[in-house]
This record gives structure tokens, sequence and C-alpha cells, in this order.
């Protein structure tokens, strides 16, 4: 696992390039605006380059960050940020096993509400209900955020409905394409699913408060295949919108809505939105619980996040568990 450490110096090489991308800036100037010499800036390139950056060097001119590079970086994201605590402590991995995995580890020895972990690609990506998680390099967006909201344990478990709906105003932002959302925790585009979110809380059961919660957001961006068993019902936001899409903006932007809508959890209004984005309504399902399978028509959602179903039989429901198959 290599980390990208904030504030090394890689990475403040990188955020000058960065701020000019596109164009050559000469290796005196990085230098001195970084107060190091220029052996430690072409240094910093040395393994800039090492990790994928396509960093050009041209005689009397300098070094230049090329348009085309489409790693995840953190200068990048930074330089977007609206927030004032998401992403604030923030860490890049090339690969780690799971984002979530690692994040619970930071919020348990005190990590700052915030703290975001980004990773390239992910070797045991986690999904809901012991499944796993597609995570190539280089595709899609592997976040967790940890966030430490005062809530109540019944606000807590509305938490992903609430990132749910903060997903879809940032890929409608970076992308200008509408998204859906399939109870309880997928994002959808066109009928197929683009993002799963998987939040992992600790609570202080004395207080009936959450202690921590870490947000896994996994995304499909610029992916252009899926694997046998999900190609019928997994895409990206590529495939849909037919456009290369900046991961590194795109991040920013969920950082961005993810605060708002958090921050403003408590007033209800992200119920109000996600039930509007719902696209199980009035469809019939297959819901499956553990070992139990049953069809069902989905009536909506109602202002607790349940889903609301009727079965066969004519009996209504109001159901917190479940996965559902269209
Ligand atoms: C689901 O679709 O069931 C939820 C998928 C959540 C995947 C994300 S990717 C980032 C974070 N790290 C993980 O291991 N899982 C979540």
């Amino acid at each position: 696992m290599r980390r990208d450490g904030k504030g090394s110096l890689k990475n403040r090489v990188l955020a000058e390039l960065e701020a000019n991308r596109g164009k050559s800036v000469s290796g005196n100037k990085i230098a001195n605006n970084l107060g190091i010499t220029r052996s430690a800036v072409w240094k910093g390139v040395m393994q800039l380059r090492e990790d994928g950056y396509v960093i050009t060097a041209v005689t009397n001119r300098g070094y230049c960050l090329t348009q085309d590079n489409n790693l995840l970086n953190e200068p990048a994201i930074r330089a977007l940020l609206r927030t004032h605590d998401l992403g604030r402590h923030m860490d890049v991995f090339r690969t780690v096993d799971s984002t979530n995995i690692f994040a619970k580890k930071l919020a348990e020895i005190g990590a700052p509400t915030g703290h975001t972990v980004i990773a390239e690609s992910q070797t045991e990506g986690k999904g809901r209900m012991g499944r796993s998680f597609h995570s190539p390099g280089g595709q899609g967006i592997y976040m967790s955020v940890i966030v430490r909201p005062e809530l109540s344990i019944a606000q807590a478990s509305n938490l992903t409905a609430c990132c749910a709906v903060a997903v879809c105003e940032a890929i409608e932002e970076a992308a200008d394409i509408s998204c859906g959302i399939k109870w309880v925790n997928d994002v959808y585009i066109h009928n197929k699913k683009v993002c799963g979110i998987l939040t992992e809380a600790a609570m202080n059961v004395e207080e009936g408060t959450l202690d921590y919660a870490v947000i896994g957001i996994g995304l499909n961006v610029n992916n252009t295949s899926f694997p046998d068993d999900i190609s019928e019902k997994a895409t990206s936001i590529r495939l849909e919108k037919g456009e290369y899409i900046n991961r590194s903006v795109l991040c920013a932007d969920i950082l961005n809505h993810l605060e708002t809508r958090i921050d403003s959890m408590t007033d209800g209004r992200f119920m109000t939105d996600y039930r509007a984005r719902s696209i199980l309504d009035g469809r019939n399902v297959l819901i499956t619980n553990g070992d139990d399978a049953y069809p069902a028509k989905v009536l909506g959602i109602d202002e607790e996040g349940r889903l609301m179903i009727r079965h066969q039989d004519g009996r209504e429901e109001r159901i917190v568990n479940g996965s559902i198959e269209l």
C-alpha cells in the first residue's frame, strides 16, 4: 500500500503543477514557491511519475502536468472543496483492501470528523449484506468519510439515505445527468446501478447517540465494462453520459454536497428529497432478507425511510431491511 501523505514533498510539488495544469512551470519557480531546492523538486517529480502521473520536462521551460492526467489527487480535490470539515484531513491511496476498513481503524483511534480515505482501487471492496464491491483501478471512486454528527441512534439510521441524496446531487452537478435512488442505498441512472453506499457506525449505547459513522461510497465513474455477473445491472457515469469524467472534481463535489446535507440533516428535508428520488414506487419487486425471498409491490417510502410494500395476499407492511431486485 502506498500512501500520499498530507504535505509530503511530492504532494506539494503536485499542488504547484496542478495549479498550472497543461502549462510548463520552471523548476526554479516551484523550488522558490515551496522553499526547497531544485533537486528536491526533481525528486518529487520522479516520485510522481513513479505513481503514474505524466509530467513532461522541457529544457528552459520546466515541468508540465499534462491535461490528460486523471489520477485521483489530493491537491486537485482540495482546491475545489467548499467544506469546513469534510476532506480537510485526507488520505489518498493507490490501493487499499477497503477504504471502510481503513477509515474505521482511524475512527477508532480518534480521527476527527471529516477525515476522508480515498483509493484508486480496492482489493476487498465491501458491499451490503456481505457482498463484495467491484473496485478496479483508475475508473471509479472508492471513498470513506468519517463523520461524528450529533445524532440520536434513530436519526443516524437514516444517514445512508441522506448521503444517497448528496451523491445524486454531486453527480448531477459534475455530469449533468439525473439520478434516482433504489431503496435503500443505491444510486441509479437509467435503471442501472451506478453507486452503492455502505454506512458503518459505532454507537454510544449509554447515551443513545452516534459515536462515529464511516460513510463508504463506491461510484462507477469511467468504467467501460463490468464483469459478467454484474454487467446487466451495473453502469457508469461515462457509459450513460458518453463522456469522460474528472474523478477528482467529482470527489470534491461529493464531499461538498455530503457536508451540506449532513449539516442540515435534523431538519428532515433530506427525507422529502430522498422519497422524491425513489425509483421503486409502484413497481413489483422481489425482496430478499437473509434466506427469506418474496415478491411484493412497492407503495412508497414513509417519513422514516421505511419501504412500504403490499404482499401478494394484500397485506401491507413497512420494512427497514432487505435487498430489492427489480
Ligand atoms: C453496496 O452497493 O452494497 C455498497 C457498496 C459500498 C462500496 C464502498 S467503496 C468505498 C467503501 N469501501 C468499501 O469497502 N465499501 C465502500
